[in-house]
């Protein structure tokens, strides 16, 4: 199959790498810079399985800053470009994938578009009516980043968003792509795919907050977080996953995918999304409290990426405790070796990591890393169980 994708982000290089080892694939991305590094076989992500399959595997790949003028010889399109959340309209900017879908219309593409991209529920339908001439269909991602190829090779399901012929084939394209076999689906329309994407992170969102609130609640009461949270675990309804606190839910999905869902209730009755978006709000003034008592003069903060090993700090909740930390006008340095710059938020970064742990009074970080485990004392985190 001849395929396209346009977004080379941590969806679209992903999805381009596992399809381009059975397909002719091409992507492409108006960053510039970002082609001139794929050219050169080095991905532009923090992302060792994608380096590993760009300079080691076979793939049928090629890259592009701009879409040619003749589709007719593609078989699917995929968009995988951003779908950042617009506080003022409160609903995803979705301008990129109307244009892009516009420009397919001019160019008269008359087969399968693929939305990858994270829409707002009733999105595809929407849009679908405007476009006769090609077909629609919407599959949700789920990758995590910094595991974007792995979780693609070894999904935890796959939804295809459309009855369509055409989308139930790309569906066994993506099944025989996966090293995963007998990978859990499901097919449905457009609008309960878009659906299980935004509640499905909703979900995420809404444990994260629970066991941050009784993280909360522990440290207030001088108990044994640990302890209550394996107890609470122990229960098989429960389950002891997912279940480690930390300064908040963030990065680009959770914050954007929950706000997102609010208004997609609009006038429906919701307690829920509503709490979950405040307890993550509330969370974060807590630990900046519990921070502030410690009243060190010199706060280091190890790291503003989400996760442990990503180079990504889009929504970073730690960055949100940063800000707070400089509303209270404390001294901040900040060790982040993804920074060329020498400042961020207007502190200093210092990647030098032994001038960094000597000029830290106390080190705040949302993981722990072992980088951290010789001034072990200094260091104020949630993280109890060591997982992202
Ligand atoms: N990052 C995740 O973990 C994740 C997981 C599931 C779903 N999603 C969703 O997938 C979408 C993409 O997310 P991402 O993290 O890959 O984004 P990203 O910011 O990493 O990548 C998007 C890419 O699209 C490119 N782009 C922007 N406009 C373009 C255009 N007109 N033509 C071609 N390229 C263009 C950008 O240059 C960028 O490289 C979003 O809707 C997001 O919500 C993301």
């Amino acid at each position: 199959m001849k395929i396209i994708v346009i977004g080379a982000g941590y969806v679209g290089l992903s999805n381009a790498v596992l399809l381009a080892q059975k397909n002719q694939v091409k992507l492409i991305d108006i960053d510039t810079n970002k082609i001139l590094l794929l050219n050169q076989n080095k991905s532009p992500i923090k992302d060792s399985l994608i380096q590993k399959y760009l300079s080691t595997k076979k793939l049928s790949l090629s890259y592009d800053s701009e879409l040619c003028s003749d589709l007719s010889s593609t078989d699917v399109i995929i968009i995988a470009t951003p779908t950042n959340f617009n506080s003022k309209t409160k609903t995803f900017n979705t301008n990129i994938i109307e244009s892009i879908l516009f420009d397919l219309h001019q160019k008269k593409f008359s087969n399968l578009v693929i939305i990858r991209s994270t829409v707002p529920i009733g999105f595809t339908e929407r849009i679908k009516k405007k476009y006769p001439n090609f077909e629609l269909a919407f599959f949700p991602e789920f990758l995590r980043e910094g595991e974007a190829l792995k979780d693609s090779l070894y999904p935890t399901r796959i939804i295809c968003g459309s009855k369509s012929r055409s989308a139930k084939n790309f569906l066994k394209i993506l099944q025989k792509s996966s090293i995963k076999k007998n990978i859990k689906t499901l097919i449905t329309s457009p609008t309960e795919a878009e659906s299980i994407k935004l509640f499905s992170n909703m979900y995420l969102a809404l444990r994260i907050s629970f066991f941050n609130e009784l993280d909360s609640f522990s440290v207030s009461k001088n108990l044994n977080s640990q302890e209550i949270i394996e107890g609470v675990s122990m229960d098989p309804r429960i389950g002891s996953y997912y279940n480690n606190p930390s300064f908040g839910y963030g990065g680009y999905c959770l914050p954007k995918d929950t706000k997102q869902l609010k208004e997609n209730f609009k006038n429906i009755p919701q307690n829920l999304i509503q709490a979950t978006i405040e307890a993550n709000a509330t969370r974060k003034k807590f630990i900046t409290s519990e921070i502030l008592k410690i009243n060190a003069k010199t706060i280091g903060v190890y790291r503003i990426s989400m996760k442990k090993g990503s180079d990504n700090w889009r929504e970073s909740s730690i960055i949100d405790i940063i800000k707070l930390l400089k509303k209270k006008g404390k001294n901040i340095i900040i060790y982040e070796p993804y920074i060329s710059e020498k400042e961020f938020l207007g502190f200093p970064i210092i990647n030098n990591i032994t001038i960094f742990k000597n000029q830290s009074k106390i080190i705040i970080t949302n993981r722990m890393q072992k980088e951290l485990e010789d001034i072990k004392n200094k260091v104020f985190t949630r993280d109890i169980f060591n997982t992202n």
